[in-house]
């Protein structure tokens, strides 16, 4: 047996222990009247004859060499114990556990959209929260006096004049347009503002992810069939879709699109208001005016374009049912995601 690795077996075994009963088991198991080094001193006679004088001494001096370690050991856990008692800790008591932190469910939503617009080619661009009213609405074919304005309440900033927060990410489109040439495929995340009493269902800052597409001969079907592979990603693969005509500024033809209730699966419940379906976003065709804004040539480019509120989406996903709870930073609520 070789003495240097029983040796080096008791080093590790004692450099685990923290408490003066497990080091009485280590001292048992070697030291003990049945321990090891008893065992292998009972072993001697065995030997034969030329062997034993060497074992023998090999053996002593392992006793001696872990009667010292074991000693030195009490004294570490004597003088841990007094640190710990002159700072009040019990060190018997069980640890506070960290529980690891986790990403916002709107982060976790907006990277899910984006990791699936970035798998068919779209690339995230962001832009600012302060806006110029170009960007907001001129660019996006809203004129300044038209009623259209109405249905984007918007913040404005009193000291910088002309600039307010963004009332949606569609300004971006504006200045993706202006700064890069087609094809263009691009979709923007980001917080929007509006003025809006607090309810279950408004916040005056909310999340939108917007996107837009523009090559030559890019068309309706192009924006259904894009759109359907994000809704089927998002909500499974037995989700349906449907177009609703609608008006936007900025496109033309524009639509709203519904997805089937996802609770009732298009039956009717209360969620859906009996309709068994359930509005998520706007798109459209990009209009041919906001492309004469940002000096594209309408008769060689079509494009798409589609905006969609980020808690909206999450809410639906994961059935929550008061957009308050993403910002009152609830711990019982954040830790669910
Ligand atoms: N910006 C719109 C809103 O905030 C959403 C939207 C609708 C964006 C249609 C689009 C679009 O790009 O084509 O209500």
């Amino acid at each position: 047996m070789d003495i240097n690795l029983i040796q080096e077996k008791i080093e590790n075994e004692l450099a685990g222990v923290i408490s003066p009963q497990a080091l009485e088991e280590v001292r048992v198991k070697y030291l003990g009247r049945k321990g090891l080094i008893a065992e292998l001193t009972g072993s001697i006679p065995m030997l034969p004859i030329d062997k034993r004088g060497g074992f023998g001494k090999e053996v002593n001096a392992l006793k001696i060499k872990v009667l010292n370690l074991i000693e030195e050991k009490e004294r570490s856990l004597k003088n841990q114990d007094s640190a710990a008692k002159k700072n009040n800790i019990d060190i018997g008591m069980p640890g506070i556990a960290q529980r690891p932190g986790s990403l916002h469910p709107i982060t976790h939503i907006i990277d899910e959209i984006c990791t699936i617009f970035n798998r068919m080619g779209f690339s995230v661009l962001e832009g600012p929260e302060v806006e110029t009213e170009y960007n907001n609405f001129t660019g996006l074919n809203i004129p300044l006096d038209h009623p259209s304005r109405d249905a984007f309440d918007t913040f404005y900033l009193k000291k910088y004049a002309k600039s307010l927060l963004r009332s949606h990410t569609s300004p971006v489109q504006v200045r993706a347009m202006k700064t890069a040439k087609p094809p263009l495929a691009i979709i923007v995340p980001g917080r929007v503002y509006r003025p809006d009493a607090v309810d279950a269902s408004h916040l005056f800052m909310f999340h939108q992810i917007e996107g837009i597409l523009v090559d030559r001969n890019i068309k309706f079907s192009d924006l259904k069939g894009t759109l359907e592979m994000f809704t089927k990603n998002v909500f499974g693969k037995d989700i349906k879709m449907r177009f609703r005509p609608h008006f936007f500024p900025f496109t033309e033809p524009s639509a709203e699109v519904d997805i089937s209730c996802i609770i009732c699966c298009g039956k009717g419940c209360s969620v859906c208001g009996r309709k068994g379906w359930l509005e998520i976003l706007g798109a459209g065709m990009i209009h041919p005016n906001v492309f004469k804004h940002v000096g594209y040539d309408a008769k060689k480019y079509t494009g798409f374009a589609f905006g969609m509120g980020i808690e909206r989406i999450a809410m639906l996903k994961y059935g929550i049912n008061d957009i308050r709870l993403f910002f009152e930073n609830d711990l019982r609520f954040l830790k669910q995601f």
